[in-house]
């Protein structure tokens, strides 16, 4: 507090500006905390369609969601319900075709440093090692010395556990070990949003287990806004403040669970396997009602 107030006593002393009717600074930074957050991502009304010859594909219909600043948000539905397409066009990968994706209040209209992407397969550059990897997001990140790129890809692979290995091979490393070096190249541009589509499906449980671990507490400790891309529901639950449900042909989202379970979260807890059983149930729901829909 006496930090805060500090601050605010300068930001004020740095102007020749006549000073203004200052509110007490201990009560004024209270009231900053009780600020609702920002809303970071804003996607509104968003449709999108695939044309290859005469086939169409109605990918995404209407889909509407807001993501607040800091929040982590897991986006849950069956094979082709337009998941990856909506992570893509938030990305600035691909655009809707009516509808508007926001950032920060402005349109997306192409990649940026701020919104990085992460996949299932770890995408890594196998000419590369592990250091030249996460090197390479930082090219994206200008006015820094190679020295400086260098401490900073150190600090990303070390926060994964992984400094040991800067200089190995990509193909010495274990599955897990390539997505914790994806997971350090895709924060070393420092990116207020990280977009993970299905990072650790191709990983075994126990891997998966720790992943979620290091990810909740790098989620915690440098206030990314995460929009996650799951099949799991278990993980869902465990990772998310929210899980969105889509339902596909066309992909639109069904239904929304907030989380609210303490964290860092364990997918074994008993409260959380109730959350998962629920979310399980609608989601099979949903399944059988589109199915109808289809008969009809
Ligand atoms: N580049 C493309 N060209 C044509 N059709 C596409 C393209 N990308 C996606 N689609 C179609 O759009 C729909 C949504 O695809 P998308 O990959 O977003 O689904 P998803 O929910 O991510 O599925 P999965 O869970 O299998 O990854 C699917 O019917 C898919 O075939
Ligand atoms: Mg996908």
């Amino acid at each position: 507090m006496i930090t805060e107030n500090l601050e605010l006593a300068r930001v004020a002393s740095s102007t020749n500006a006549p000073a203004p009717l200052m509110p007490n600074p201990q009560n004024r930074v209270e009231e900053e905390l009780r600020e609702v957050r920002p809303t970071k991502l804003s996607i509104e009304h968003v449709s999108k369609w695939f044309r290859e010859g005469v086939v169409k594909t109605h990918a995404l219909d209407d889909v509407s969601l807001q993501v607040d600043e800091g929040e982590f948000v897991c986006l849950v539905g069956p094979s082709g319900c337009g998941k990856s397409t909506l992570l893509n066009m938030i990305a600035g990968l691909e655009f809707p075709d009516s509808g508007t994706i926001m950032s920060d209040g402005k349109a997306v209209r192409d990649t940026g440093r701020d919104r990085m992407v992460m996949f299932q397969e770890s995408a890594l550059f196998p000419w590369l090692n592990v250091l030249g990897n996460v090197l390479f997001g930082l090219k994206l990140k200008p006015n820094l010395t190679n020295k400086e790129r260098e401490e900073v890809a150190m600090f990303y692979l070390k926060l994964v556990g992984l400094d040991r290995y800067a200089h190995s091979n990509i193909h010495e490393l274990s599955g897990g070990m390539r997505q914790r070096v994806a997971l350090a190249r895709s924060l070393a541009p420092n990116p207020r949003v990280l977009l993970m589509d299905e990072p650790f499906a191709a990983l075994d449980a126990m891997t998966r287990e720790q992943l979620y671990g290091d990810l909740q507490a790098i989620w915690a400790a440098r206030k990314k806004t995460i929009v996650f891309v799951t099949h799991n529901v278990r993980e869902a639950v465990c990772l998310g403040d929210r899980v969105l449900l889509f339902s596909p042909h066309p992909g639109r989202i069904r239904e929304e669970f907030r989380i609210d379970l303490p964290r860092p979260r364990d997918i074994n807890s008993t409260d959380l396997a109730h959350y998962a059983s629920e979310i399980t149930r609608a989601l099979k729901q949903h399944r059988a009602e589109a199915k109808t829909e289809v008969a009809d």
